[in-house]
């Protein structure tokens, strides 16, 4: 018979910022989930990748003076890293560059064209650049960006529509229907409440105003809207529409897109209606995760406030980063990340609750019996009250790891853990241990330990994957892990044990958060490095860049271009050099004309919305939404600049 499939997908990241904890998070409770779902015997599907396309890109890609496609392959190669090292086993990483990727949402975007889905018309709305989303003035909050908090600009062009008005009766229908569609609860109230109620308007589903992105291949000059390119991957992954589409008949639809919650309504509206529209199922669930926050602000860059998860990797283990992220963030709630609160979780709950039962009952068996436990045991009145608990312990992890309830699951597990360590107290083995007719009730006792560990050593498997064979070999445990096993008490005849490394050593916190403390500036500088891809270059690598004072004699905007300025300029050895920018958005022709500006006099030329651009403008990224010229009026025209 065939094994039931699971499909299990993370957002697709932008590969624009470094990823920082927060983006972890979700990644690696998607990872739990396909590991725990490989080991209940499901053929899994575990999704995740990279969302390449946007005007956010090509203008991040620009600044660090790369082609977009180099510019998000080095920053690719550090994610798969990333993944690498956080133990992440997915099963395929989606770039939307990909061109299996590309082809097929150029047929997603036609069929709607053609099932009358898609119409042309012009866009004029509040736009967040780096949200790529448009909003209108109600949704706005105090005059920003309501998700990130940003400048938005106003902006009109010709542009494609999805007729998403269209789906508001079925999308609520849906949910109706489908009460488990939108988890948590409280999310889907919000859909219907605030997005869906109050009217659902047509989306604008193309762009003209910049190249990187997935060209309309019957319209030329219009990109595919990034998020109808990026939401498309969860099909495009599998194949769809493309001649091999197996996986797609396989795997689809996923059991469950896991998000946080700032792109739930990007999951529970624009892309079921998509797929109505398309006339394929829809995804079992979608589910927005809280926010990793960082001392009262979300994570992000703009704010300053970014935790490096290769950081903290290797300070702590990957393990241990995967358990507290998995238990911090409670179901539906944010959770805080300090490294306070990191320290104290693996001190007081790995080190001490679960390092310490395991090196406590390795060295007393090695201590009592000389590493093997013997087959003559009697019970003691203690164990009942342990053995019923573990019994219980994992159909209740089942329940929980089901329902995505990590914090929850892992609580419980502790909670056993909690009660295992109280059962040495009971039982108090270094008592019996004096006494040679006790021999048989001590045996019971450390064998009925080794017997908890190995539960807790397969429950824990799906968050700790390399803490759960380390407990394995401790206990002498050469087989492979199976989850039914964790159901069973008794299941082994004996244990030999193997004294092995401490497996959280306990960390000294006050020391440890002074170390960090000098850490911090470094790690921003090293981010803010890596995040604008500068490689530490040599000063004949900079000799090669010229760099030269010169006069803005004229200039105009480009047509049909909103960012570019067309500049004519005074470079000291002619007057009729002409100058493309992407600085339209912050400066006016007349703020210009006049002054002196540095080029890079040796760029190659490159032709911009059909103007040949003879080198290029120094100007600097002041802020999220705010690009400043670098003048220099008081020095000659043709200096050189070094
Ligand atoms: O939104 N706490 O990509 P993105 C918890 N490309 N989760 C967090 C987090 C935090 N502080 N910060 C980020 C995009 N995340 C689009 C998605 S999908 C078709 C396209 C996680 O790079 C969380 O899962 O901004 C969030 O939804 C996602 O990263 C956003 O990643
Ligand atoms: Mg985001």
């Amino acid at each position: 018979m065939d094994k039931k499939t699971f499909y299990i997908t993370t957002p697709i990241y932008y590969p624009s910022d470094k990823l920082h904890i927060g983006h972890s998070y979700t990644t690696v409770a998607a990872d739990a989930m396909a590991r725990y779902k490989r080991m209940r015997g499901y053929d899994v599907m575990f999704l995740t990748g990279t969302d390449e396309h946007g005007q956010k890109i090509e203008d991040k890609a620009k600044a660090a003076g790369l082609e977009p496609k180099a510019y998000v392959d080095n920053i690719v190669v550090g994610i798969k890293a990333l993944w690498k090292l956080m133990n992440i086993s997915y099963d395929k990483f989606i770039r939307t560059t990909d061109d299996y990727h590309v082809k097929a949402v150029q047929k997603i975007f036609r069929k709607l064209y053609e099932n009358g889905d898609i119409y042309k018309g012009v866009y004029e709305g509040l736009y967040c650049k780096p949200c790529e989303s448009f909003w209108t003035e109600t949704q706005l909050k105090d005059g920003k960006c309501p998700d990130c908090g940003g400048e938005v600009q106003k902006a009109s062009e010709e542009a494609y529509f999805f007729r998403l008005s269209k789906y508001a009766d079925k999308l609520l229908k849906h949910y109706e229907e489908n009460p488990e569609f939108i988890e948590p609860q409280s999310r889907k109230n919000e859909m219907i409440n605030n997005f869906i109620k109050p009217g659902l308007e047509d989306l604008c589903v193309s762009r003209t105003s910049f190249k990187w992105g997935v060209p309309v291949d019957f319209d030329e000059g219009h990109v595919v809207y990034v998020w109808i390119d990026a939401l498309s991957n969860y099909i495009t992954a599998l194949g769809y529409g493309s001649d091999d589409d197996s996986l797609y008949k396989k795997y689809w639809p996923a059991d469950v897109h896991l998000m946080a919650k700032e792109i739930v309504r990007f999951h529970s509206i624009i892309w079921p209606a998509m797929l109505m529209s398309l006339g394929e199922p829809l995804p079992k669930k979608v589910f927005g995760h809280g926010w990793l926050l960082l001392e009262g602000g979300k994570m992000s860059k703009s704010k300053g406030n970014v935790v490096d998860p290769v950081v903290l990797c290797e300070r702590y283990g990957v393990d241990a980063i995967r358990y507290f992220l998995l238990r911090e963030i409670a179901f539906g709630s944010d959770g805080v990340f300090s490294n306070e609160n990191l320290i104290n979780r693996i001190n007081f709950e790995l080190a001490n609750d679960l390092g310490n039962l395991l090196s406590r009952t390795v060295a007393m068996v090695e201590k009592y019996f000389g590493g093997t436990i013997p087959a003559e045991r009697e019970k003691t009145e203690f164990d009942e009250s342990l053995i019923s608990m573990a019994k219980g312990l994992k159909a209740n992890t089942e329940s929980l790891y089901d329902q995505l309830l990590f914090p929850n699951a892992l609580t419980d597990i502790w909670k056993f853990i909690s009660r295992a360590n109280k059962y040495i107290d009971e039982t108090t083995p270094w008592l019996l241990a004096k006494d040679e007719s006790k021999k048989t009730v001590l045996a019971n006792v450390l064998y009925n330990l080794c017997e908890s560990l190995r539960i807790v050593s397969v429950l824990i498997n799906p968050v700790m994957p390399e803490t759960s064979p380390k407990i394995r070999q401790q206990l002498g445990l050469t087989d492979e892990i199976e989850w039914d096993s964790a159901g069973v008490f008794g299941l082994k005849d004996s244990y030999s044990v193997q004294k092995g490394e401490i497996i959280f050593p306990r960390i000294d916190t006050e020391a440890e958060l002074k170390e960090l403390e000098k850490l911090m500036p470094l790690a921003k500088e090293e981010e803010k490095k890596s995040a604008e891809n500068i490689a530490l270059i040599g000063i004949e690598d900079f000799a090669k860049v010229n760099l030269k004072v010169v006069k803005v004699l004229a200039c105009e905007p480009v047509k049909k271009a909103k960012k570019l300025l067309k500049l004519t300029v005074d470079d000291g050895e002619r007057q009729d050099r002409t100058i493309v920018s992407g600085i339209a958005l912050w400066y006016k022709p007349e703020d210009l004309i006049g002054r002196n500006v540095i080029i890079v006099d040796n760029l190659k030329p490159a032709v911009l919305c059909g103007v040949e651009s003879q080198g290029m403008i120094l100007a600097a990224d002041a802020g999220e939404n705010d690009v400043k010229v670098i003048f220099a009026d008081d020095v000659p025209v043709g200096s050189k600049v070094r």
